[in-house]
């Protein structure tokens, strides 16, 4: 069917893999725990931490919005009008937001996402970045769709 199988073994902490699924890219990014504990600092300056304003999977209404915390999957689309955020790491994305080391940023009209995809105020995108229906079958694989 539609759905894509990937094998999750081979991604380093930090790095951000890229799949295709339904004709969209989605992200995996496999979180470190520096970046997981960075996610409760900065929610004063989220438009919906908690992900409410929108329909996402139970799990991903929640600081982390994923399954496993240590793994982040995205639909790697802006929810303003659709352009594809850069992964900014290891301290570059300071520069769009001061303090936060690892985020999203969209080229397009400067949106900002942090590491759970959780858009940051002032900026175009309306929503959060949206969290695809995907499951883990085993450790090493998880299927999206
Ligand atoms: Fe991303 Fe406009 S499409 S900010």
């Amino acid at each position: 069917g539609a759905d894509v199988e990937v094998d999750i073994s081979g991604i380093e902490p930090g790095q951000l893999v890229r799949v295709m699924w339904r004709s969209k890219p989605v992200w995996i990014v496999r979180r470190t725990p520096e970046i997981l504990e960075e996610l409760g600092t900065h929610e004063d300056k989220l438009k919906d931490p908690n992900s409410e304003a929108e329909q996402q999977p139970t799990f991903a209404q929640n600081r982390f919005r994923s399954m496993k915390e240590e793994y982040l999957i995205l639909v790697g689309i802006c929810t303003h009008l659709g352009c594809s955020p850069q992964h900014l790491k290891d301290g570059a994305f300071e520069e769009v937001v001061e303090g936060v080391p690892d985020g999203f940023f969209c080229p397009c009209h400067g949106s900002k996402f942090d590491m759970a995809g959780r858009v940051f105020q002032n900026v175009p995108a309306p929503l959060n970045l949206v969290v695809p229906p995907y499951q883990f079958v085993d450790d090493n694989t998880v299927i999206i769709g």
